[in-house]
C-alpha cells in the first residue's frame, strides 16, 4: 500500500543529493505542480522558486488561492504578470491550435526570463506516472496540442526534477492529503479561457467570460453532485435580444458540464432545467452583454469538451 509519509521523505532526500544549486517550477494551481513544489520547497528551502504566470486568461479568484495555497505551504512563490503580453500576442488569432501554440510559446518565453532571472539551474515538474507512459501516443496529444509545461525542457536549458514521476493520480491526491493542500478546483485547461472564447479573444471578452464562469461556477458547484467539469463558452456569434423595448445584437454563451473520470470520454450532465433556468438569468441579468444563454447536450466523443 502506498505511504504518503515514507513517499514525501524519500522524495525530499532524493531531491537534497540530486540538486545542486537553484531550482525554478511553475506552478499552474493544479494539484501536480502544487504537490512537487512543496517537496522542493520541504528539500531546498529558499533555493527553490514557484512561478505562477499570470495570462490575465484565468478564473476569477484563481491566482488569489494559489497564493494562499503557496503561502499556506511556506513555498516561495513569485507571480509573473503578463496579461498585456498574451492578449498582445493572441491580437487577430482565431484558430483554436494557433492560440494554443502562441500560449505555450509566451509561456515559456516567460518563464525562460524567471529562470534566468533566478539563476535557476533546475527544473522541478510536477510529471506523473501518466503524463510520460502516455505521451506521445495519448489521444488528447493527437487530438489538440495541449498546452502543458510538459514542454518545458525542450527550450529551457535546466537539468529535469520529477518528484513525483513514479506516482498516480490517486497517490498524487494522498500526498496532498498528508500535506493538508486544499482540495483543488474542477480540471481547468491550461491555455485558459482563451479556448473558451470562439473566434479572437479580447479583453473585453475575457471579461465578460471572466464573469459569466463565476456565475456558473458558484451555483453549479453548490449542487448535491457537482459535476466533474463546468464551464461556459462565449460564441462569435451575436443573435437578438430585448432589452424593454429595443432589440439588441448580443453575446451568447454555452454552458457544458460534463461527468468523466478522466476526459477522455464525457457524458454531459443533466443539470435540473430549473437550475440551468436560474443561472441563465444571473447571466443575463448581471451581464446585460449578453442576451441568450444555451446548454450543451452532446457526450464525449462526437464532441471534444472544450469547444475548441
Ligand atoms: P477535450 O476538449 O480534449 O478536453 O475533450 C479533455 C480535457 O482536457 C482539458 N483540455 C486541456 N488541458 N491544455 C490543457 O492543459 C489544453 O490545451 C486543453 N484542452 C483541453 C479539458 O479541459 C478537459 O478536461
Amino acid at each position: 500500500m502506498f505511504a504518503p509519509e515514507s513517499f514525501v521523505l524519500r522524495a525530499i532526500e532524493d531531491i537534497k543529493k540530486e540538486v545542486v544549486g537553484r531550482s525554478i517550477i511553475a506552478v499552474s494551481g493544479g494539484i501536480d505542480s502544487t504537490v512537487a513544489a512543496k517537496i522542493a520547497s520541504d528539500a531546498l528551502g529558499s533555493e527553490v522558486l514557484a512561478v505562477y504566470v499570470d495570462t490575465g486568461l484565468m478564473r476569477v479568484g484563481e491566482e488569489k488561492d494559489v497564493r494562499n495555497t503557496l503561502t499556506k505551504l511556506g513555498v516561495k512563490h513569485k507571480i509573473s504578470r503578463e496579461e498585456a503580453l498574451f492578449l498582445e500576442r493572441l491580437k487577430g488569432v482565431t484558430d483554436p491550435e494557433s492560440k494554443r501554440k502562441i500560449i505555450g510559446k509566451t509561456f515559456i518565453d516567460v518563464f525562460e526570463r524567471e529562470a534566468k532571472e533566478f539563476n535557476a539551474r533546475y527544473l522541478v515538474q510536477g510529471t506523473i506516472a501518466p503524463d510520460w507512459i502516455e505521451s506521445g501516443g495519448g489521444l488528447r496529444d493527437t487530438i489538440k496540442s495541449h498546452h502543458n509545461v510538459g514542454g518545458l525542457p525542450k527550450v529551457v536549458n535546466l537539468k529535469i526534477v520529477e518528484p513525483l514521476r513514479d506516482l498516480y493520480k490517486d497517490e498524487v491526491r494522498q500526498v496532498a492529503d498528508y500535506y493538508g493542500i486544499p482540495k483543488m478546483r474542477q480540471p481547468f485547461p491550461g491555455p485558459g479561457l482563451a479556448v473558451r472564447i470562439i473566434g479572437e479573444v479580447t479583453k473585453e471578452k475575457v471579461d465578460l467570460l471572466k464573469r459569466a464562469t463565476a456565475i456558473l461556477e458558484s451555483r453549479v458547484s453548490a449542487l448535491d453532485e457537482v459535476p466533474w467539469q463546468y464551464f461556459v463558452v462565449l460564441l462569435a456569434d451575436r443573435t437578438t435580444g430585448v432589452h424593454g423595448d429595443r432589440r439588441v445584437y448580443g453575446s451568447t454563451v454555452a454552458i457544458r458540464c460534463v461527468n468523466s473520470t478522466d476526459g477522455m470520454t464525457a457524458n454531459f450532465t443533466h443539470i435540473p432545467l430549473d437550475v440551468l433556468s436560474d443561472i441563465s438569468r444571473e447571466i443575463t441579468n448581471s451581464i446585460p452583454e449578453i442576451s441568450r444563454v444555451v446548454y450543451d447536450v452532446t457526450d464525449k466523443p462526437p464532441a471534444t469538451i472544450e469547444w475548441e
